[in-house]
Parts: C-alpha cells; structure tokens; sequence
C-alpha cells in the first residue's frame, strides 16, 4: 500500500476543516471505570453516522470507501502482485463494534469489530503464480470477504501544541479473518476465456491460502488507513474533548 493514496484523499478535506470541536453526534465518555461501556455504547451509535463523511473532522466517506490505489505484496508461497484501481470498499457502516478497551495510563486502544460482508470492487491488474500456474490479468476485480473478524490496537501519544494536549496515534496493528473469500477477476490471460475461468476457480478454490498470502499486506494497508483518519481528528481535536470531565 502507498501510505500516500489514502492520505491525499483525505486531504481533500484538510482545507475545509477548522473546527476544533467534536461534532454533537460524538458524545465524550467519562475517564471513569465504565469508560469502556461507554465508549462500546457510543462507538455503535456512531459507526452508522461517520460512515457517512463529515468534513468537519476530516472523515471521507466510507461508505462506500474509495481508495485510489492499493498494492498488495504477497507474504507467503504465492506469488500473487495484485494491485487495485479506483478501489470501492462496500460495508464498512455494517460494521459492529463487540468489544473497545481503552487504557488511558498506558495510552493504548484495542477493539474488535466484525463485519458481515466486505466487497471490494476496482480495477485491478495482477502477476505472479498461483500454485505453480502463472497469472496475469488486467480488468475489474471483486474480492469479497464474508464474516470478517477484525481486531486492531493502536498506541498514542500526547503532545502539546499552543498549550492545548493533542493525541498522536503512534503505533498499530490490525488483524483480520474471514469466513469466506470470493475472488472475481474479469479478463485474466488478455481476455482468454477458458485460462480465465480456470484461473478463477483456482483461486477460489485455495481462497484461504490466497487470503492467508495477502493478509499481511492487507492488514497493513488497513491500518494506516484507520491511522491516517484518527489522526487528522486527532490533530484537530484537543485530548480533553474526548472525555467528560468528572
Ligand atoms: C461481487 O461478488 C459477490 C460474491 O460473489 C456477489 O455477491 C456480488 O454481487 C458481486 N458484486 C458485483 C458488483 O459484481
């Protein structure tokens, strides 16, 4: 992934933000021993809503979410280099938040979301081999992933600017698994149908190897992607704003 695709989408917005406050729908939780409860309570309320956009806090829409280019490097025993073009994530705003730990002394969030479809659909363009078989390809690709688990932590820091405390997300990890992975890659082999269609069910066919493959790549591109929003909120917002004070 180029860290740079996601960020010169979101700075669409760079311009247009000034406010420096939360907007009404994100309710601040109390830094008390609920701050979890609450933070899973609000954290459901709000996916729907911020699914939608809000250039005052510099989220793009993610519904569906647009990401110009993606590549995906493989880890494992293919060799599968497979980039996306003008990438659409769909389902991002089903998403369920099950679980949010937040550990204000240590500076660390650490949540569980599952999602129950993700379709990315883009161009793409592929090389490599699957299984021995070489491919290559360039057209429109779907890649869905059904009942996806995902778990992501990520570590700030605070830092001051014009006496205010601003957090800096520093450090992340994400996670994922999927119940399911179907792969459609139009006009494999210039357009060669047979090789094609072949190529299409071996790859779903070895779904889970293909996924296992591209996972850590995947993941890292998610990750930033979650880093670069929070922080463009993150350097909007005072730390404090997100607390209720007792
Ligand atoms: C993408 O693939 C999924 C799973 O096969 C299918 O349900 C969906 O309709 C496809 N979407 C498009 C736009 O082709």
């Amino acid at each position: 992934m180029l860290p740079t695709a996601p960020a010169a989408l979101l700075l669409a917005f760079a311009s247009i933000a000034s406010a420096a406050k939360l907007p009404s729908y994100i309710k601040p939780c109390k830094a008390d021993r609920k701050l979890n409860e609450c933070a899973l309570k609000r954290g459901r309320e709000i996916i729907p809503i911020l699914s939608k956009g809000d250039p005052s806090i510099r989220v793009p829409v993610l519904e569906p979410l647009l990401l110009d280019r993606v590549d995906l490097k493989p880890q494992g025993s293919l060799e599968l280099r497979l980039s996306c073009y003008n990438c659409h994530v769909h389902g991002l705003s089903k998403a369920k938040l099950l679980d949010i730990s937040l550990d204000l002394r240590k500076r660390h969030i650490a949540l569980k979301l599952k999602i129950p479809r993700l379709m990315v659909i883009g161009k793409y363009d592929v090389l490599g081999k699957v299984l021995l078989f070489p491919i290559t390809g360039k057209g429109v690709a779907n890649l869905t992933l059904s009942d996806v688990d995902v778990e992501a932590a990520l570590g700030y820091r605070l830092h001051k600017k014009k006496k205010e405390e601003f957090a800096e997300a520093i450090k992340h990890q994400v996670k994922f698994d999927a119940a399911d992975f179907k792969i459609s890659l139009t006009n494999l082999f210039n357009g060669d149908k047979l090789l094609g269609d072949n190529m299409n069910l071996i790859l779903n066919d070895n779904w889970k190897e293909v996924l296992n493959d591209l996972k850590p790549s995947i993941s890292s591109t998610v990750g930033q992607i979650i880093v670069t929003i929070i922080n463009q909120i993150f350097e909007l917002i005072p730390y404090s704003q997100f607390f209720v004070k007792n």
